[in-house]
């Protein structure tokens, strides 16, 4: 077990992640509220920082239960902050020290570098640099234009780097972490899908015992990985409820519950589509599309939730990064979940929660799920948003535009699959624009609406490219659509970013 604390750099995600990589479990701690007994941890991580050591307001956590007592690798602001508070000193450097450097010299005779040979490449992103190493401080690696490109101190298992082994670029980041951790630290790397799915089903045994749980599933890998876990826990007591919400894709519904039933998960599907087309009669604001379908959702839920005897326990499949997220060192997000703000809200959101995937980041929730044997499709599926088709229905939502949009995207998504590109894609779909053009068909001129393809890469959906289809592909599913929905002439490709376009039209 590895304690990160968090210093508020954008990179500290990506250490949890290299150091989850190597199978080995981490937690990270924001700075300012660190876990109170760190006896547990075998080893720990300070990361970079936005601030500077020098600067008022920098962080300046107390370590003495920490260093010269556990392992520590102390990363960039972390190597400055032990520097500048240990008798050495830290200023503005004369050069822009940013993007890639090599490793002119380094001390091989140090376990850190088993394995790492000089010239290897490094990520740096810093302006201020140790110039006076601190009290005991050993320079053990440097680079052309930062002398103290990594030091250790004598007589503890502190070690201290400039650069980020978290980022990619850092060529043997991987090897470095796993010097420190395994070699020096002696850390276990026993963090696999197949301990964990031990590990977590008998705390959810110990956890809910012999209580109820409800959980809503959507079809994405969270909720069902999390329903599979507790499946596995507490079998039939686990109650999952798969709304219906009239704006899934074609045939989901039914496609995904019975692949649900299939699984064994005792679930119920709850064909709610008239109550959502109902409520967004004549919306046309996206945010009040999303307002009336998380309103309904809720409502619908509550309904099903009310009809089930005793229930104690809401199942949840959050993430780490959501986690994460709420804990940060700049406080919790403006979103406070819903679920802490107990009052006046819908009975099911009192329950007790139960979250079995809070620990675990998307790659992580997939190699579980992959372990317990779910099917690699349903694994690798794309993000769906919860609005589902309604926000690419742009402007107001009828039946007949959700059939419409349906078709389409389901030509498009089929084709991406049967053309092979669906797992080079991150996130794909259609967008029905609310815009009709002029065209013809056979001696007819039509007078039809226009739809919208949209491809992009991305990691965690923040930033994305547009992905290059090819031009075979597009002009084929283009035919396809047109020739085979009605009330659609035309075919546009989305070819902006994000930032600073958005991956969704509303
Ligand atoms: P944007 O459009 O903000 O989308 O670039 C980023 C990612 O978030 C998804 N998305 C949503 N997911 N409810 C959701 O559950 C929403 O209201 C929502 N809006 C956007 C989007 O599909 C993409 O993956």
């Amino acid at each position: 077990n590895v304690l990160i604390l968090d210093f508020g750099s954008q990179y500290t995600q990506l250490i949890a992640r290299r150091v989850r990589e190597l199978n080995i479990y981490c937690e990270i701690h924001p700075f300012n509220n660190p876990p109170q007994d760190v006896s547990g941890f075998k080893a720990v991580i300070l990361s970079g920082s936005p601030f500077s050591v020098r600067s008022e307001d920098a962080p300046h956590p107390d370590l003495s239960a920490i260093k010269g007592k556990l392992p520590l690798l102390a990363v960039c602001y972390g190597a400055q902050y032990l520097a500048h508070f240990n008798g050495g000193s830290v200023e503005p450097s004369d050069i822009r020290e940013y993007g890639r450097a090599n490793l002119s010299y380094i001390n091989s005779s140090e376990p850190f570098f088993e394995g790492i040979e000089e010239g290897s490449q490094v990520w740096m992103s810093h302006s201020d640099t140790i110039k006076k190493l601190p009290e005991g401080g050993v320079r053990v690696a440097s680079t052309a234009d930062v002398e103290n490109a990594a030091y250790r101190i004598e007589g503890e298992e502190t070690y201290a780097i400039q650069f980020h082994p978290e980022v990619y670029h850092t060529t043997d980041g991987r090897q470095l972490l796993e010097n420190f951790l395994v070699k020096i630290a002696g850390v276990a790397q026993t963090w696999t899908p197949d301990n964990f799915v031990d590990m977590t089903v008998a705390d959810l045994k110990k956890k809910v015992g012999d209580g109820k749980v409800v959980l809503g599933l959507s079809g994405g890998v969270d909720s069902t990985v999390a329903a599979v876990l507790l499946n596995k826990a507490i079998g039939k007591n686990l109650y999952c409820i798969f709304v219906n919400n009239g704006l899934l894709r074609k045939n989901e519904f039914e496609n995904v519950l019975k692949q649900y039933e299939g699984m064994g998960l005792n679930v119920k599907g709850v064909d709610a589509s008239a109550r959502f087309l109902e409520a967004l009669k004549g919306v046309e604001d996206p945010e009040l599309k999303r307002k009336a379908i998380g309103r309904v959702f809720i409502e619908v839920f509550d309904d099903e939730a009310h009809e089930l005897k005793d229930v104690e326990w809401l199942g949840q499949g959050t993430i780490y990064p959501d986690v994460i997220e709420s804990i940060s060192v700049k406080g919790p997000s403006a979103t406070i979940k819903s679920h802490h703000n107990v009052g006046g809200l819908p009975d099911f959101m009192k329950l007790k929660v139960v979250e079995p995937l809070n620990m675990l980041f998307k790659d992580e929730v997939r190699r579980v799920g992959a372990s317990m044997g779910i099917d690699a499709e349903l694994l690798g599926r794309h993000p769906f948003p919860g609005p589902g088709l309604g926000i690419r229905i742009l402007g107001d939502i009828t039946a007949e535009k959700v059939r419409m949009l349906q078709e389409v995207d389901h030509i498009f998504i089929e084709g991406l699959k049967s053309w092979g590109l669906y797992d080079k894609v991150w996130q794909a779909g259609a967008m029905l624009l609310p815009v009709n053009s002029v065209g013809v068909m056979g001696d007819e001129r039509t007078y039809e609406k226009c739809v919208a393809l949209r491809a992009v890469e991305s990691t965690d959906g923040m930033t994305a490219d547009w992905v290059h289809l090819p031009y075979d592909f597009l002009q084929k599913v283009s035919n396809d659509i047109i020739n085979k929905v009605k009330g659609v002439n035309r075919v546009v490709y989305d070819i902006s970013s994000k930032p600073p376009a958005t991956i969704e039209w509303e």
